[in-house]
């Protein structure tokens, strides 16, 4: 897919004891983290997202769990199926993006390169494709 939507593999440290995953900013991901929330207790069949950012970029990593991510650059579209800690998605900024499909008791990380604004968003699918061309 165009605009550096891209799976990100994270180091993964194996160990017996319990294995270890970090992300430091700028270094395995393209941006500062200016923002950190989760997403959790997700009813069956719900649906988040639906939304682009103007500025904000994301790196979502299912952390417990899976969920499918659907991408949309207003050309093209994209399912990203997150089911491991250790691998996450960027979601460049200008990109209308869905989750659905969460496990029982999964757990979806999201880190953001901006704070929360929330005329950062676009909500209209129609005023997104204007937004792209
Ligand atoms: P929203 O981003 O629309 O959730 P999703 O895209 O997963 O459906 O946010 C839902 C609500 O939470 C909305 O009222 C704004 C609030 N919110 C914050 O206050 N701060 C945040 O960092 C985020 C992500 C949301």
């Amino acid at each position: 897919m165009s605009n550096n939507i891209r799976i990100i593999n994270l180091p993964k440290i194996i160990d017996n004891r319990g294995n270890l995953s970090f992300i430091e900013e700028e270094n395995h991901i393209p941006f500062e983290i200016k923002r950190t929330y989760w997403i959790y207790d997700v009813p069956g069949g719900e649906v988040r997202g639906g939304h682009a950012y103007k500025e904000n970029q994301e790196f979502i990593v299912a952390l417990s769990g899976s969920f499918d991510v659907l991408l949309d650059d207003g050309t093209e579209q994209n399912v990203f199926l997150l089911n491991r800690s250790y691998y996450g998605l960027y979601v460049p900024k200008g990109i209308w993006r869905q989750m659905k499909n969460f496990s029982t008791n999964s757990l979806a990380l999201l880190l953001s390169s901006t704070y929360y604004e929330k005329n950062d968003y676009i909500y209209d699918y129609e005023e997104f494709k204007r937004f792209v061309r």
